[in-house]
Protein backbone atom coordinates (compact mmCIF):
# COMPACT_ATOMS: atom_id res chain seq x y z
CA UNK A 1 0.00 0.00 0.00
CA UNK A 2 2.46 2.54 0.94
CA UNK A 3 4.02 1.51 -2.70
CA UNK A 4 1.18 2.50 -4.48
CA UNK A 5 1.05 5.95 -2.40
CA UNK A 6 4.56 6.21 -3.77
CA UNK A 7 3.59 5.69 -7.12
CA UNK A 8 1.21 8.21 -6.79
CA UNK A 9 3.68 10.81 -5.54
CA UNK A 10 6.10 9.67 -8.80
CA UNK A 11 3.35 9.77 -11.69
CA UNK A 12 3.92 5.86 -12.14
CA UNK A 13 1.16 4.46 -13.14
CA UNK A 14 -0.70 1.33 -11.67
CA UNK A 15 -1.51 -1.43 -13.64
CA UNK A 16 -4.54 -3.35 -11.48
CA UNK A 17 -6.32 -6.76 -12.90
CA UNK A 18 -9.16 -9.01 -11.83
CA UNK A 19 -8.26 -12.81 -11.03
CA UNK A 20 -10.49 -15.38 -9.94
CA UNK A 21 -8.52 -18.66 -10.11
CA UNK A 22 -5.15 -20.33 -9.42
CA UNK A 23 -4.27 -20.13 -13.57
CA UNK A 24 -5.04 -16.88 -13.21
CA UNK A 25 -3.44 -15.15 -10.92
CA UNK A 26 -0.23 -17.15 -12.32
CA UNK A 27 -0.64 -15.22 -15.93
CA UNK A 28 -1.46 -11.81 -14.03
CA UNK A 29 1.68 -12.25 -11.84
CA UNK A 30 4.52 -13.32 -14.38
CA UNK A 31 2.73 -10.41 -16.39
CA UNK A 32 3.91 -8.22 -13.93
CA UNK A 33 0.53 -6.49 -12.32
CA UNK A 34 0.83 -3.99 -9.09
CA UNK A 35 -2.88 -5.45 -7.48
CA UNK A 36 -4.89 -8.26 -8.15
CA UNK A 37 -8.30 -7.86 -7.34
CA UNK A 38 -10.69 -10.85 -7.21
CA UNK A 39 -13.56 -8.84 -8.35
CA UNK A 40 -17.32 -9.92 -7.72
CA UNK A 41 -17.28 -9.69 -12.09
CA UNK A 42 -16.31 -13.54 -11.27
CA UNK A 43 -19.65 -13.72 -10.56
CA UNK A 44 -20.22 -12.90 -14.38
CA UNK A 45 -16.93 -13.63 -15.96
CA UNK A 46 -16.81 -17.73 -14.23
CA UNK A 47 -19.59 -18.42 -12.34
CA UNK A 48 -22.16 -17.83 -15.08
CA UNK A 49 -24.41 -15.66 -13.06
CA UNK A 50 -26.83 -12.53 -14.69
CA UNK A 51 -25.36 -9.58 -12.80
CA UNK A 52 -22.87 -9.43 -9.86
CA UNK A 53 -25.82 -9.52 -7.33
CA UNK A 54 -26.11 -12.97 -6.63
CA UNK A 55 -22.72 -14.36 -6.23
CA UNK A 56 -22.31 -15.46 -2.52
CA UNK A 57 -19.58 -14.70 -0.04
CA UNK A 58 -18.52 -18.62 0.32
CA UNK A 59 -18.14 -18.45 -3.73
CA UNK A 60 -16.02 -15.32 -3.61
CA UNK A 61 -14.06 -16.81 -0.75
CA UNK A 62 -13.21 -19.69 -2.75
CA UNK A 63 -11.79 -17.98 -5.85
CA UNK A 64 -10.19 -15.55 -3.50
CA UNK A 65 -8.35 -18.79 -1.74
CA UNK A 66 -7.34 -20.18 -5.53
CA UNK A 67 -5.57 -16.89 -6.52
CA UNK A 68 -3.75 -16.50 -3.01
CA UNK A 69 -2.42 -19.45 -3.64
CA UNK A 70 -0.97 -18.69 -7.27
CA UNK A 71 -0.11 -15.11 -6.37
CA UNK A 72 3.43 -14.00 -4.06
CA UNK A 73 4.07 -10.35 -5.15
CA UNK A 74 1.30 -8.25 -5.95
CA UNK A 75 -1.22 -6.91 -3.41
CA UNK A 76 -4.24 -9.19 -3.56
CA UNK A 77 -7.51 -7.02 -2.52
CA UNK A 78 -11.06 -9.17 -2.59
CA UNK A 79 -14.26 -7.66 -3.28
CA UNK A 80 -16.96 -7.45 -0.60
CA UNK A 81 -20.27 -9.64 -2.53
CA UNK A 82 -23.74 -7.79 -2.24
CA UNK A 83 -25.11 -8.60 1.23
CA UNK A 84 -21.98 -9.33 2.86
CA UNK A 85 -21.25 -5.79 4.23
CA UNK A 86 -24.25 -3.59 3.95
CA UNK A 87 -26.13 -4.85 7.04
CA UNK A 88 -24.31 -3.16 9.98
CA UNK A 89 -20.30 -2.58 10.94
CA UNK A 90 -20.50 -6.03 12.23
CA UNK A 91 -21.28 -7.61 9.22
CA UNK A 92 -19.16 -5.61 7.31
CA UNK A 93 -15.78 -6.33 9.92
CA UNK A 94 -16.42 -10.12 10.07
CA UNK A 95 -16.45 -10.41 6.43
CA UNK A 96 -13.62 -8.82 5.73
CA UNK A 97 -11.47 -10.34 8.71
CA UNK A 98 -12.41 -13.90 6.44
CA UNK A 99 -11.74 -12.19 3.27
CA UNK A 100 -7.86 -11.48 5.36
CA UNK A 101 -8.00 -14.74 7.25
CA UNK A 102 -9.29 -17.29 5.51
CA UNK A 103 -8.43 -16.15 1.81
CA UNK A 104 -5.29 -14.90 2.84
CA UNK A 105 -6.40 -11.23 0.56
CA UNK A 106 -4.10 -8.03 2.12
CA UNK A 107 -6.96 -5.93 1.42
CA UNK A 108 -10.78 -5.55 1.41
CA UNK A 109 -13.13 -3.45 -1.24
CA UNK A 110 -16.53 -1.98 -0.79
CA UNK A 111 -18.78 -0.67 -3.61
CA UNK A 112 -20.52 3.16 -3.21
CA UNK A 113 -19.46 6.30 -1.58
CA UNK A 114 -22.55 7.11 0.58
CA UNK A 115 -22.69 7.21 4.09
CA UNK A 116 -23.90 3.62 4.93
CA UNK A 117 -20.56 2.66 2.77
CA UNK A 118 -18.44 5.56 4.40
CA UNK A 119 -19.69 3.76 8.17
CA UNK A 120 -18.55 0.52 6.84
CA UNK A 121 -15.24 1.07 5.22
CA UNK A 122 -14.59 3.30 8.36
CA UNK A 123 -15.28 0.07 10.82
CA UNK A 124 -13.02 -2.16 9.14
CA UNK A 125 -10.12 0.22 8.96
CA UNK A 126 -10.90 0.64 12.71
CA UNK A 127 -10.65 -3.22 12.91
CA UNK A 128 -7.31 -2.90 11.10
CA UNK A 129 -8.50 -4.28 7.86
CA UNK A 130 -6.94 -1.88 4.49
CA UNK A 131 -10.13 -0.80 2.61
CA UNK A 132 -10.12 -0.22 -0.90
CA UNK A 133 -13.18 2.18 -2.10
CA UNK A 134 -14.73 1.97 -5.15
CA UNK A 135 -17.21 5.03 -6.34
CA UNK A 136 -18.53 6.09 -9.62
CA UNK A 137 -20.87 3.09 -10.96
CA UNK A 138 -21.35 0.58 -9.05
CA UNK A 139 -22.83 -2.54 -10.23
CA UNK A 140 -24.10 -4.09 -7.16
CA UNK A 141 -26.68 -1.07 -6.50
CA UNK A 142 -27.03 -0.61 -10.29
CA UNK A 143 -30.51 -1.50 -10.60
CA UNK A 144 -31.26 1.31 -8.62
CA UNK A 145 -29.33 4.15 -10.57
CA UNK A 146 -31.16 3.03 -13.66
CA UNK A 147 -28.63 -0.34 -15.18
CA UNK A 148 -24.79 -0.33 -16.17
CA UNK A 149 -24.30 3.46 -17.23
CA UNK A 150 -21.89 6.29 -16.76
CA UNK A 151 -22.35 8.06 -13.70
CA UNK A 152 -21.12 11.83 -13.04
CA UNK A 153 -22.69 13.27 -16.29
CA UNK A 154 -24.59 16.72 -14.48
CA UNK A 155 -22.71 18.87 -12.04
CA UNK A 156 -24.75 17.67 -9.78
CA UNK A 157 -24.45 13.88 -10.21
CA UNK A 158 -20.05 14.47 -10.69
CA UNK A 159 -19.92 16.84 -7.57
CA UNK A 160 -21.47 13.96 -5.54
CA UNK A 161 -18.91 11.59 -6.31
CA UNK A 162 -16.08 14.05 -5.55
CA UNK A 163 -17.43 14.65 -2.25
CA UNK A 164 -17.99 10.45 -1.79
CA UNK A 165 -14.08 9.89 -2.69
CA UNK A 166 -12.80 12.60 -0.20
CA UNK A 167 -15.32 10.99 2.19
CA UNK A 168 -13.69 7.60 1.19
CA UNK A 169 -10.61 8.94 1.82
CA UNK A 170 -11.18 10.80 5.60
CA UNK A 171 -12.33 7.90 7.35
CA UNK A 172 -9.20 6.23 5.93
CA UNK A 173 -9.34 4.05 2.38
CA UNK A 174 -6.02 3.66 1.14
CA UNK A 175 -6.75 3.56 -2.71
CA UNK A 176 -10.14 3.93 -4.51
CA UNK A 177 -11.89 3.03 -8.33
CA UNK A 178 -13.46 5.40 -10.49
CA UNK A 179 -15.87 3.19 -12.75
CA UNK A 180 -17.43 4.80 -15.69
CA UNK A 181 -16.78 8.95 -15.13
CA UNK A 182 -16.56 11.36 -17.92
CA UNK A 183 -13.25 11.56 -18.27
CA UNK A 184 -13.30 15.17 -18.24
CA UNK A 185 -15.27 14.98 -14.81
CA UNK A 186 -12.18 12.94 -13.57
CA UNK A 187 -9.97 15.31 -14.79
CA UNK A 188 -11.22 18.24 -12.34
CA UNK A 189 -12.21 15.80 -9.39
CA UNK A 190 -8.21 14.22 -9.64
CA UNK A 191 -6.43 17.12 -7.89
CA UNK A 192 -9.22 16.98 -4.89
CA UNK A 193 -7.86 13.34 -4.01
CA UNK A 194 -5.16 12.77 -2.03
CA UNK A 195 -5.45 8.57 -2.47
CA UNK A 196 -4.43 6.87 -5.69
CA UNK A 197 -7.54 6.32 -7.80
CA UNK A 198 -7.85 3.21 -10.06
CA UNK A 199 -9.71 3.86 -12.87
CA UNK A 200 -12.11 1.58 -15.33
CA UNK A 201 -13.90 3.88 -17.95
CA UNK A 202 -12.84 6.84 -15.92
CA UNK A 203 -10.28 8.35 -18.93
CA UNK A 204 -6.80 8.76 -18.28
CA UNK A 205 -6.18 11.57 -15.33
CA UNK A 206 -6.56 8.56 -12.99
CA UNK A 207 -2.91 7.32 -11.07
CA UNK A 208 -3.77 3.88 -12.49
CA UNK A 209 -6.19 1.36 -14.60
CA UNK A 210 -7.80 -1.66 -14.12
CA UNK A 211 -9.76 -4.29 -16.28
CA UNK A 212 -11.37 -7.51 -16.15
CA UNK A 213 -9.18 -10.23 -16.91
CA UNK A 214 -12.13 -12.09 -19.18
CA UNK A 215 -12.34 -8.64 -20.73
CA UNK A 216 -8.98 -8.09 -21.83
CA UNK A 217 -8.06 -11.33 -22.96
CA UNK A 218 -11.13 -11.91 -25.08
CA UNK A 219 -12.76 -14.54 -22.85
CA UNK A 220 -15.95 -12.80 -22.65
CA UNK A 221 -19.22 -12.86 -24.94
CA UNK A 222 -21.78 -10.44 -25.30
CA UNK A 223 -21.62 -6.48 -25.43
CA UNK A 224 -18.52 -5.36 -23.99
CA UNK A 225 -18.74 -2.20 -22.27
CA UNK A 226 -17.17 1.21 -23.99
CA UNK A 227 -14.32 0.75 -22.11
CA UNK A 228 -12.80 -2.30 -22.59
CA UNK A 229 -9.68 -2.56 -25.06
CA UNK A 230 -9.11 -5.96 -25.99
CA UNK A 231 -5.57 -7.26 -25.89
CA UNK A 232 -5.72 -11.03 -26.90
CA UNK A 233 -8.60 -12.96 -28.74
CA UNK A 234 -8.15 -16.02 -26.29
CA UNK A 235 -12.06 -17.06 -27.11
CA UNK A 236 -11.38 -18.43 -30.49
CA UNK A 237 -8.00 -20.57 -30.14
CA UNK A 238 -9.48 -22.21 -26.98
CA UNK A 239 -12.20 -23.60 -28.67
CA UNK A 240 -9.97 -24.76 -32.08
CA UNK A 241 -8.18 -26.65 -29.45
CA UNK A 242 -11.14 -28.44 -27.88
CA UNK A 243 -12.54 -28.69 -31.21
CA UNK A 244 -9.26 -30.37 -32.75
CA UNK A 245 -9.21 -32.43 -29.78
CA UNK A 246 -12.51 -33.79 -30.21
CA UNK A 247 -11.90 -34.40 -33.84
CA UNK A 248 -9.10 -36.79 -33.05
CA UNK A 249 -10.73 -38.78 -29.81
CA UNK A 250 -13.44 -39.03 -33.06
CA UNK A 251 -11.20 -40.16 -35.84
CA UNK A 252 -9.35 -42.32 -33.16
CA UNK A 253 -6.18 -40.08 -33.94
CA UNK A 254 -5.50 -39.55 -30.37
CA UNK A 255 -4.13 -41.12 -28.04
CA UNK A 256 -1.12 -42.19 -30.28
CA UNK A 257 2.17 -44.73 -29.21
CA UNK A 258 3.92 -41.59 -28.03
CA UNK A 259 1.10 -40.47 -25.62
CA UNK A 260 1.10 -44.60 -23.88
CA UNK A 261 2.31 -46.16 -21.15
CA UNK A 262 4.09 -49.00 -21.63
CA UNK A 263 5.01 -52.11 -19.49
CA UNK A 264 7.34 -55.42 -19.81
CA UNK A 265 6.28 -58.23 -22.01
CA UNK A 266 6.87 -60.47 -18.70
CA UNK A 267 4.43 -58.79 -16.59
CA UNK A 268 1.68 -58.90 -19.74
CA UNK A 269 2.73 -62.35 -19.82
CA UNK A 270 2.22 -62.94 -16.55
CA UNK A 271 -1.23 -60.93 -16.45
CA UNK A 272 -2.67 -62.93 -19.08
CA UNK A 273 -2.08 -66.19 -17.28
CA UNK A 274 -3.98 -64.40 -14.11
CA UNK A 275 -6.81 -63.49 -15.98
CA UNK A 276 -7.16 -66.65 -18.07
CA UNK A 277 -5.34 -69.42 -15.77
CA UNK A 278 -1.96 -71.33 -16.28
CA UNK A 279 -2.43 -72.39 -19.54
CA UNK A 280 -4.00 -69.44 -21.19
CA UNK A 281 -0.51 -67.58 -22.23
CA UNK A 282 0.10 -71.16 -24.81
CA UNK A 283 -3.23 -71.41 -25.56
O1 LIG B 1 -15.60 -6.71 -9.78
C1 LIG B 1 -14.81 -6.09 -10.50
O2 LIG B 1 -14.20 -6.62 -11.43
C2 LIG B 1 -14.59 -4.68 -10.19
C3 LIG B 1 -13.73 -3.91 -11.13
C4 LIG B 1 -14.53 -3.51 -12.29
C5 LIG B 1 -13.08 -2.76 -10.49
O3 LIG B 1 -15.11 -4.18 -9.25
Amino acid sequence: MPTLAEMKRTGEAIVMVTAYDHPSARIVEEAGVDVVLVGDSGAMTVLGYPSTVEVGLEEMLMMAKAVRRGLSRPLLVGDLPFGSYEVSNEQAVSTAIRFIKEAGCDAVKLEGGGPNSQRRAEAMINAGIPVMGHVGLTPQTAAARGGLRAQGRTAEAAERIGREAQALTAVGCFALIFEAIPAAVTAILMPMIEIPVIGIGAGGATDGQVLVFHDLLGLGEGPRARFVKQYADLHSPMVDGVGSFAREVRERGYPQHHHEYGIAPTELTALQQRLNGPDAADR
